[in-house]
């Protein structure tokens, strides 16, 4: 197990300017579309995250050789696809089964273990699977770990109703339609700036694609796809974390090469808070003026809350004068925060989907342990915010989507550090 930890000095206000890294949810569903070329691909702006270095491992395993160079990816001419991924690779990271769409468009067939579920709930893939049967796909329980699919002949283009609109399920309809015999319409998509960005690619590859952003995507499926080279957006939840850890220790920063838009709905509900945001074109500066009010919240698909700021937004919640309630509508188990918090000394009262916080003067820095991704996130912040020293450890789940995170908060004058 890896023993690193952060160590932060907690009480610090932020100050200064950082620059927004490329976003780790759009970064890997383009990854995994240059399955659909084997010509050359030149992706810039890639974040320095373990998923981006899980995507590449597998990439490389199925036959796309992959390479990073700094923040540039390059992906090279194909050998023969593998079919069959590994467990190891799989279990590692959920979006591994995005390499399920690009695959059954090009070789039409996959072996995969389930990838399983995580710390925030059992993440089934049964819409990717119901999907994919649209497509004229079939799918085989080999045993009780693996499945196959696969399809006998080219996949169908045909329309497709999501029962909820998924993210992964929106880009892997995209990722296996594209190449298909006729025409596809999913309705009721997922909508997020990521699944833009993956259409994005895709239109540049030559698919014939629109709606993107939009509920209701239409695919005319072509019989080629070329390389491409393209700049990922930048990520969001990165600059939403940046802007509440201004706001939680009461100081003033500037965010570069965010696009203000993506970030509209918790601006706007900071702004309602009494925090000073200004936005510029790709800059965001944000101030802290005066006490902020608490604010309810409840986690929605885009353009709502974003279920992955949910933690992070109740750590702000924690430190004010006054009630918050905070509903979590995507994931079934995403307040696994909740007992560190209360380590800090958070005042949180859970109750099914919801948590009730009494706000409270101050934390008190504590040793924590991280359990996913976004709540590592919210501890930082916590760390940030308390008096005295705060210990993390099991940090590696936040560099599976934070580049760098602790350069950039000593950048904003946070007295932090990663050691072994
Ligand atoms: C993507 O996950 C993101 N991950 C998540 O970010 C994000 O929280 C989520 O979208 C929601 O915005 C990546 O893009 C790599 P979903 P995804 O399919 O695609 C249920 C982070 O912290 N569901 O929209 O897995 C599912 O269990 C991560 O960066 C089914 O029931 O999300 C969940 O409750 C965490 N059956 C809900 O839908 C399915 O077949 C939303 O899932 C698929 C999903």
């Amino acid at each position: 197990m890896n023993m690193d930890r952060i160590i932060i000095k907690g009480g610090k206000k932020l100050t200064g300017e950082i620059t927004i890294s490329g976003a780790k949810n759009s970064v890997l569903p383009i990854l995994f579309a240059t399955l659909l070329t084997d010509e050359p691909t030149t992706i810039t702006n890639v974040p320095s995250l373990i998923d981006v270095e899980i995507a590449i491992s597998l990439l490389n395993f199925i036959g796309k050789k992959t390479i990073k160079y700094g923040n540039i990816v390059k992906t090279y001419i194909s050998n023969k696809y593998k079919y069959t991924l590994p467990y190891e690779l799989v279990q590692k990271m959920r979006a591994s089964i995005l390499a399920v769409g690009p695959l059954l468009a090009r070789i039409r067939k996959i072996k995969i273990s389930f990838p399983g579920g995580c710390a925030i709930g059992a993440r089934p893939i049964d819409m990717h699977l119901k999907a994919f049967t649209s497509l004229g796909v079939k799918i085989l329980n080999i045993d009780r770990n693996f499945i196959k699919i696969y399809a006998e002949k080219e996949l169908l283009g045909t329309n497709i109703n999501l029962r909820f609109p998924s993210v992964g399920t929106t880009e892997n309809i995209l990722l296996a339609s594209v190449l298909a015999k006729g025409n596809t319409t999913i309705n009721n998509a997922a909508c997020e700036p990521e699944i833009v960005d993956l259409i994005t690619v895709l239109n540049k590859m030559g698919a014939r694609i629109i709606g993107a952003g939009t509920k209701k995507i239409h695919i005319v499926g072509v019989s080629k796809l070329r390389g491409f080279c393209h700049k990922i957006i930048p990520d969001r939840v990165e600059a939403a974390t940046y802007i509440l850890a201004a706001a939680i220790t009461k100081g003033e920063i500037v965010i570069k090469e965010t696009i203000p838009k993506h970030l509209r709905v918790i601006n706007n509900k900071l702004r309602k808070s009494g925090l000073h945001i200004k936005e510029y074109e790709n800059t965001i500066h944000v101030k802290w003026i005066k006490n902020l009010i608490p604010q309810n919240i409840t986690t929605n698909v885009y353009p709502g809350f974003p279920t992955d700021i949910q933690a992070q937004w109740m750590v702000l919640m924690c430190l004010l004068n006054g009630n918050t309630r905070i509903e979590e509508k995507i994931f079934e188990n995403r307040f696994l925060h909740v007992s560190a918090l209360r380590r800090f000394g958070a005042n949180i009262l859970t109750k099914g989907n919801t948590v009730y916080i009494k706000g409270v003067k101050k934390f008190l820095g504590t040793s924590v342990s991280v359990s996913d991704l976004r709540a590592g996130a919210a501890l930082i912040l916590a760390g940030l915010a308390a008096e005295g020293e705060t210990i993390i450890s099991k940090i590696e789940h936040i560099y599976r989507g934070y580049d760098t995170i602790e350069k950039k908060l000593e950048k904003l004058n946070a007295t932090i550090k990663k050691i072994r």
